[in-house]
Protein backbone atom coordinates (compact mmCIF):
# COMPACT_ATOMS: atom_id res chain seq x y z
CA UNK A 1 0.00 0.00 0.00
CA UNK A 2 1.19 3.66 -1.19
CA UNK A 3 1.04 6.12 1.84
CA UNK A 4 0.20 9.81 -0.30
CA UNK A 5 1.30 13.02 1.46
CA UNK A 6 0.27 16.24 0.27
CA UNK A 7 1.01 19.84 0.36
CA UNK A 8 -0.94 22.38 0.26
CA UNK A 9 -1.07 26.50 1.58
CA UNK A 10 -0.89 30.12 0.20
CA UNK A 11 1.73 31.02 -1.81
CA UNK A 12 5.06 31.16 -0.07
CA UNK A 13 4.35 29.61 2.90
CA UNK A 14 6.76 27.17 3.02
CA UNK A 15 5.26 23.75 0.98
CA UNK A 16 8.07 23.18 -1.07
CA UNK A 17 10.70 23.15 2.23
CA UNK A 18 8.31 21.27 4.00
CA UNK A 19 7.91 18.99 1.29
CA UNK A 20 11.64 18.16 1.38
CA UNK A 21 12.17 17.75 4.72
CA UNK A 22 9.32 15.25 4.91
CA UNK A 23 10.69 13.01 2.54
CA UNK A 24 14.64 13.47 3.96
CA UNK A 25 12.62 12.53 7.18
CA UNK A 26 11.16 9.20 5.50
CA UNK A 27 14.48 8.65 4.01
CA UNK A 28 16.42 8.90 7.98
CA UNK A 29 13.68 6.45 9.00
CA UNK A 30 14.33 4.05 6.28
CA UNK A 31 12.38 4.21 3.34
CA UNK A 32 14.11 4.20 -0.27
CA UNK A 33 10.73 3.65 -2.80
CA UNK A 34 9.38 7.52 -2.70
CA UNK A 35 7.77 9.59 -5.49
CA UNK A 36 8.36 13.15 -5.24
CA UNK A 37 5.88 15.06 -7.15
CA UNK A 38 6.05 18.19 -8.28
CA UNK A 39 2.74 19.82 -9.31
CA UNK A 40 3.69 23.33 -9.18
CA UNK A 41 3.71 24.56 -12.48
CA UNK A 42 7.47 26.65 -11.45
CA UNK A 43 8.71 23.82 -10.57
CA UNK A 44 11.40 23.67 -7.87
CA UNK A 45 11.02 21.08 -5.50
CA UNK A 46 14.33 19.52 -8.03
CA UNK A 47 16.15 22.24 -6.30
CA UNK A 48 15.39 21.87 -2.63
CA UNK A 49 15.80 17.93 -3.25
CA UNK A 50 19.47 18.75 -5.11
CA UNK A 51 18.08 16.59 -8.04
CA UNK A 52 18.55 17.70 -11.94
CA UNK A 53 15.14 18.01 -13.74
CA UNK A 54 14.57 18.11 -17.58
CA UNK A 55 11.58 17.55 -18.56
CA UNK A 56 8.21 18.13 -17.30
CA UNK A 57 4.66 15.93 -17.61
CA UNK A 58 3.59 19.26 -19.72
CA UNK A 59 6.58 19.13 -22.12
CA UNK A 60 5.54 15.42 -22.88
CA UNK A 61 2.27 16.90 -23.72
CA UNK A 62 2.34 19.59 -25.29
CA UNK A 63 4.91 17.57 -27.71
CA UNK A 64 2.95 14.43 -28.21
CA UNK A 65 0.03 17.08 -29.12
CA UNK A 66 2.58 18.07 -31.68
CA UNK A 67 2.80 14.82 -33.26
CA UNK A 68 -0.99 13.91 -33.31
CA UNK A 69 -1.83 14.07 -37.25
CA UNK A 70 -5.50 16.13 -37.36
CA UNK A 71 -6.09 13.75 -40.28
CA UNK A 72 -6.81 10.53 -38.43
CA UNK A 73 -5.60 11.45 -34.88
CA UNK A 74 -2.22 8.80 -34.97
CA UNK A 75 0.89 9.55 -34.07
CA UNK A 76 3.31 10.85 -36.59
CA UNK A 77 6.27 8.70 -37.33
CA UNK A 78 4.59 6.53 -34.88
CA UNK A 79 2.33 4.08 -36.63
CA UNK A 80 0.17 1.40 -34.21
CA UNK A 81 1.48 3.52 -31.05
CA UNK A 82 -1.19 4.93 -29.21
CA UNK A 83 -1.03 7.62 -27.05
CA UNK A 84 -1.51 5.51 -23.76
CA UNK A 85 2.32 3.42 -24.71
CA UNK A 86 3.76 6.84 -25.82
CA UNK A 87 2.84 8.71 -22.58
CA UNK A 88 3.50 5.91 -20.36
CA UNK A 89 7.05 5.33 -22.53
CA UNK A 90 7.92 9.04 -21.94
CA UNK A 91 6.99 9.59 -18.48
CA UNK A 92 9.24 6.56 -17.52
CA UNK A 93 11.55 8.46 -19.13
CA UNK A 94 11.45 11.81 -17.65
CA UNK A 95 11.65 10.46 -13.87
CA UNK A 96 14.59 11.42 -11.83
CA UNK A 97 15.93 9.10 -10.10
CA UNK A 98 17.57 9.91 -6.98
CA UNK A 99 18.92 8.05 -3.99
CA UNK A 100 15.86 6.57 -2.41
CA UNK A 101 13.62 9.21 -3.77
CA UNK A 102 12.26 10.03 -7.73
CA UNK A 103 10.86 13.11 -9.13
CA UNK A 104 7.97 13.90 -11.94
CA UNK A 105 7.63 17.20 -12.18
CA UNK A 106 4.42 18.20 -13.45
CA UNK A 107 5.23 21.41 -15.20
CA UNK A 108 2.70 23.73 -17.20
CA UNK A 109 -1.24 22.39 -16.60
CA UNK A 110 -2.29 22.91 -20.01
CA UNK A 111 -1.94 25.37 -23.26
CA UNK A 112 -4.51 26.83 -25.43
CA UNK A 113 -7.69 24.17 -26.21
CA UNK A 114 -8.82 21.56 -24.27
CA UNK A 115 -6.76 18.66 -23.29
CA UNK A 116 -8.84 16.67 -21.00
CA UNK A 117 -8.50 13.55 -22.68
CA UNK A 118 -5.02 13.10 -22.20
CA UNK A 119 -5.01 14.76 -18.90
CA UNK A 120 -7.47 11.86 -18.20
CA UNK A 121 -4.85 9.25 -19.27
CA UNK A 122 -1.87 11.13 -17.66
CA UNK A 123 -3.46 10.83 -14.15
CA UNK A 124 -3.88 7.52 -15.10
CA UNK A 125 -0.58 6.85 -15.79
CA UNK A 126 0.75 9.19 -12.74
CA UNK A 127 -1.65 7.31 -10.19
CA UNK A 128 -0.35 3.41 -11.20
CA UNK A 129 2.92 4.68 -11.05
CA UNK A 130 2.32 6.00 -7.58
CA UNK A 131 1.47 2.67 -6.67
CA UNK A 132 4.63 0.94 -7.12
CA UNK A 133 6.17 2.93 -4.41
CA UNK A 134 5.89 3.35 -0.52
CA UNK A 135 5.23 6.59 -0.55
CA UNK A 136 3.77 9.42 -2.48
CA UNK A 137 5.07 12.95 -1.66
CA UNK A 138 3.01 16.42 -3.75
CA UNK A 139 3.98 19.19 -3.60
CA UNK A 140 1.21 21.25 -5.15
CA UNK A 141 0.72 25.17 -6.11
CA UNK A 142 -0.55 27.59 -4.42
CA UNK A 143 -4.32 27.01 -3.25
CA UNK A 144 -6.57 23.97 -2.83
CA UNK A 145 -8.37 24.46 -6.18
CA UNK A 146 -5.34 22.28 -8.02
CA UNK A 147 -4.91 19.97 -5.41
CA UNK A 148 -3.86 16.95 -6.94
CA UNK A 149 -6.33 16.94 -9.34
CA UNK A 150 -3.57 15.94 -12.06
CA UNK A 151 -2.12 13.48 -10.12
CA UNK A 152 -4.24 11.60 -7.90
CA UNK A 153 -7.63 10.71 -5.88
CA UNK A 154 -6.43 9.70 -2.99
CA UNK A 155 -4.12 11.38 -0.15
CA UNK A 156 -3.60 9.39 3.72
CA UNK A 157 -2.33 12.71 5.02
CA UNK A 158 -3.06 16.38 3.77
CA UNK A 159 -0.70 19.47 5.34
CA UNK A 160 -2.06 22.72 5.26
CA UNK A 161 1.15 25.40 5.81
CA UNK A 162 0.51 28.36 7.12
CA UNK A 163 2.46 31.35 7.97
CA UNK A 164 2.57 32.79 11.29
CA UNK A 165 0.01 35.38 11.02
CA UNK A 166 -4.20 35.40 12.28
CA UNK A 167 -4.34 36.42 8.34
CA UNK A 168 -2.28 33.31 7.27
CA UNK A 169 -3.97 30.90 9.32
CA UNK A 170 -7.54 32.17 8.46
CA UNK A 171 -6.53 31.63 5.14
CA UNK A 172 -5.21 27.92 5.74
CA UNK A 173 -8.53 27.56 7.51
CA UNK A 174 -10.74 28.22 4.07
CA UNK A 175 -7.97 25.67 1.87
CA UNK A 176 -8.69 23.34 4.49
CA UNK A 177 -12.42 23.98 4.20
CA UNK A 178 -12.20 23.64 0.33
CA UNK A 179 -11.19 19.69 0.92
CA UNK A 180 -14.27 18.12 0.72
CA UNK A 181 -15.64 19.81 -2.48
CA UNK A 182 -13.09 17.95 -4.12
CA UNK A 183 -13.24 14.50 -5.66
CA UNK A 184 -10.09 13.24 -3.78
CA UNK A 185 -10.23 11.42 -0.83
CA UNK A 186 -8.65 13.07 1.75
CA UNK A 187 -8.20 10.89 5.21
CA UNK A 188 -6.20 13.14 7.65
CA UNK A 189 -6.04 16.35 6.95
CA UNK A 190 -3.24 18.68 9.41
CA UNK A 191 -2.72 22.62 9.97
CA UNK A 192 1.12 22.98 10.37
CA UNK A 193 1.85 27.19 11.19
CA UNK A 194 5.98 27.20 9.79
CA UNK A 195 8.56 30.22 10.59
CA UNK A 196 7.17 30.65 14.20
CA UNK A 197 9.34 32.81 16.05
CA UNK A 198 9.49 31.71 20.24
CA UNK A 199 5.63 30.52 21.01
CA UNK A 200 2.47 31.35 19.32
CA UNK A 201 1.03 34.61 20.21
CA UNK A 202 -2.31 34.63 22.54
CA UNK A 203 -4.17 35.51 19.21
CA UNK A 204 -2.84 33.11 16.65
CA UNK A 205 -3.21 30.25 19.25
CA UNK A 206 -6.69 31.32 19.45
CA UNK A 207 -6.96 31.62 15.55
CA UNK A 208 -5.42 28.15 15.27
CA UNK A 209 -7.79 26.50 17.94
CA UNK A 210 -10.35 28.16 15.53
CA UNK A 211 -9.46 25.66 12.07
CA UNK A 212 -11.65 23.27 11.08
CA UNK A 213 -8.41 20.32 11.55
CA UNK A 214 -6.31 19.27 13.67
CA UNK A 215 -2.29 21.20 14.70
CA UNK A 216 -0.04 18.90 13.28
CA UNK A 217 2.75 20.99 14.60
CA UNK A 218 4.69 24.06 14.80
CA UNK A 219 7.62 24.69 12.61
CA UNK A 220 10.09 27.51 14.00
CA UNK A 221 11.76 29.82 11.58
CA UNK A 222 15.33 28.15 10.82
CA UNK A 223 18.17 30.89 9.90
CA UNK A 224 19.96 27.66 8.30
CA UNK A 225 16.98 27.54 6.18
CA UNK A 226 17.41 31.13 4.93
CA UNK A 227 21.19 30.94 4.56
CA UNK A 228 21.22 27.25 2.56
CA UNK A 229 18.24 28.87 0.06
CA UNK A 230 20.69 32.15 -0.33
CA UNK A 231 23.35 29.63 -1.63
CA UNK A 232 21.28 27.67 -3.98
CA UNK A 233 21.48 24.72 -1.59
CA UNK A 234 19.82 21.89 -1.59
CA UNK A 235 17.47 21.56 2.18
CA UNK A 236 17.45 17.63 2.21
CA UNK A 237 21.34 18.43 3.37
CA UNK A 238 20.65 20.39 5.83
CA UNK A 239 21.96 18.27 9.01
CA UNK A 240 20.09 16.04 11.07
CA UNK A 241 20.02 18.37 14.10
CA UNK A 242 18.55 21.13 12.76
CA UNK A 243 16.01 23.02 14.39
CA UNK A 244 13.52 22.37 11.52
CA UNK A 245 14.32 18.96 10.66
CA UNK A 246 13.65 17.93 14.32
CA UNK A 247 10.41 19.63 14.19
CA UNK A 248 9.50 17.88 10.79
CA UNK A 249 10.52 14.55 12.25
CA UNK A 250 7.84 15.04 15.17
CA UNK A 251 5.00 15.99 12.96
CA UNK A 252 5.96 12.78 10.54
CA UNK A 253 5.74 10.88 13.73
CA UNK A 254 2.91 11.97 14.72
CA UNK A 255 0.95 12.19 11.71
CA UNK A 256 1.93 9.68 8.81
CA UNK A 257 1.07 5.92 10.11
CA UNK A 258 3.84 3.65 10.30
CA UNK A 259 3.69 1.30 7.25
CA UNK A 260 2.98 -2.41 7.79
CA UNK A 261 5.71 -4.78 7.49
CA UNK A 262 5.12 -6.70 4.43
N1 LIG B 1 11.01 27.39 8.73
C1 LIG B 1 11.60 28.26 7.89
N2 LIG B 1 12.61 29.03 8.33
C2 LIG B 1 13.20 29.93 7.51
N3 LIG B 1 12.86 30.12 6.23
C3 LIG B 1 11.85 29.37 5.73
C4 LIG B 1 11.17 28.39 6.52
N4 LIG B 1 10.23 27.81 5.74
C5 LIG B 1 10.32 28.39 4.53
N5 LIG B 1 11.28 29.33 4.51
C6 LIG B 1 11.65 30.21 3.37
O1 LIG B 1 10.46 30.74 2.84
C7 LIG B 1 10.53 30.83 1.43
C8 LIG B 1 9.32 30.15 0.80
O2 LIG B 1 9.40 28.75 1.09
P1 LIG B 1 8.85 27.67 0.04
O3 LIG B 1 9.42 27.90 -1.31
O4 LIG B 1 9.04 26.36 0.69
O5 LIG B 1 7.31 28.07 0.04
P2 LIG B 1 6.15 27.52 -0.94
O6 LIG B 1 4.90 27.50 -0.12
O7 LIG B 1 6.57 26.25 -1.55
O8 LIG B 1 6.11 28.69 -2.03
P3 LIG B 1 5.31 28.66 -3.43
O9 LIG B 1 3.86 28.92 -3.08
O10 LIG B 1 5.94 29.78 -4.18
O11 LIG B 1 5.52 27.31 -4.03
C9 LIG B 1 11.85 30.22 1.02
O12 LIG B 1 12.73 31.26 0.72
C10 LIG B 1 12.34 29.45 2.25
O13 LIG B 1 13.73 29.56 2.38
MG1 LIG C 1 6.63 25.68 -3.58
Amino acid sequence: MTTTIALAGKGGTGKTTVASLVIKTLIAQGADNILAIDADPSANLNLALGLPLEQTIGDIREDMLDQVNPMNGNLNGRPGMNKFDYLDYEIEYALVEGDHVDLLAMGRPEGPGCYCAVNHILRDIIDRLGRSYDYVIIDNEAGMEHLSRRTTRDVDVLYVVTDPTVRGVVAANRIAGMRDEMDINIKNAYLIVNRVAGELTPALQEAVDQVGIPLGGIIPADPQVTSMDANGQALVNLPPDSVIVQAIESIVQQTVPARQPG
